[in-house]
């Protein structure tokens, strides 16, 4: 351990040489090996990202949320930094996922790692109070893309059309883009109930295009946010460097390559 633990310190366990390292506006994504048993599911975390924000917001034992759980990357992260930590899905097959991914790495189920299949909207109200919240929920219905996107040029490892589930409460199913935010916005109120006062909320996004107009979904994402109730803390940028790089527009238009997600802090004041 560098430095000095301040016993001021309400937020989490670390130095304030450690605290001063992650409060940078801009972080490269790290992979670890245990990353690769996620690619089942379309879109997953890094483990060594979450495992920053979970020693950046959160002190050991705390309990920590994500209500759009997937692959269960935050479940893994929570369990290596000793934290308890619940996911919920609505899907069965990722729910199975994170369940194996836990057990590979030898992390009991339903201690203090659980697993809800279910509906956010319909289970949060059912939890216990949370100490924080890191998500990212699905990025409206850009993986319904007919097989027209990028996944379908041959140049990425996992082809073809995916996207989540067929079930009209998933958050990816909403006709239009205001649907999508308000499904989104429905299910934050509920974690801003169960979220602790001063707690943090992480939510990891990036914009995308809506029938191919590029949309300033983070910024929508932070005006929502506020409007539950929740204080914005900053962005930071989290850099993808190794994602392949496309010519979208080329010769013709400038097309951005969106290289980065955002992480978007908020607080509960
Ligand atoms: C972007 S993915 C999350 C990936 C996750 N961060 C990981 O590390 O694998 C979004 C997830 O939200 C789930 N989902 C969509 N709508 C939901 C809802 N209303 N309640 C619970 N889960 C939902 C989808 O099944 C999908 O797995």
């Amino acid at each position: 351990m560098k430095g000095k633990y301040d016993k001021r310190n309400k937020i989490n366990n670390l130095t304030g040489k450690e605290w001063l390292q992650l409060t940078k506006s801009v972080w490269i994504s790290e992979r670890c090996a245990e990353d690769k048993d996620a690619f089942e599911h379309p879109a997953p975390f890094l483990i060594k990202d979450i495992r920053k924000l979970i020693r950046l917001f959160t002190k050991r034992d705390m309990l920590v949320l994500d209500p759009f759980m997937g692959s269960g990357t935050t479940l893994i992260a929570s369990a290596l930094e000793d934290r308890k930590a619940i996911g919920i899905d609505l899907s069965k097959k990722y729910c199975e996922l994170a369940k194996r991914r836990l057990k590979k790495l030898g992390v009991k189920i339903n201690g203090h790692i659980k697993i809800i299949k279910g509906n956010s909207l319909k289970k949060i109200p059912e939890i216990d109070k949370i100490d924080y919240c890191i998500t990212s929920p699905p990025y409206h219905n850009i993986l319904r893309n007919k097989g027209m996107g990028i996944r379908s040029d041959g140049s990425q490892r996992r082809q073809g059309v995916e996207y989540y589930s067929e079930y009209p409460d998933d958050v990816g199913n909403q006709k239009s883009y205001s649907d999508f935010l308000v499904l989104f916005g429905k299910i934050m109120k509920e974690v801003y109930k169960r979220l602790r006062e001063n707690k943090y909320c992480s939510i990891i996004i990036s914009d995308f295009t809506v029938k191919k107009k590029e949309t300033n979904a983070h910024g929508d994402v932070i005006k929502l946010m506020q409007k539950i109730g929740f204080e914005f803390s900053g962005s930071v940028v989290l850099m993808q460097n190794s994602k392949p790089l496309y010519p979208f527009g080329y010769p013709y238009a400038y097309k951005i390559n969106h290289h980065h997600q955002y992480i978007l802090n908020f607080r509960k004041v």
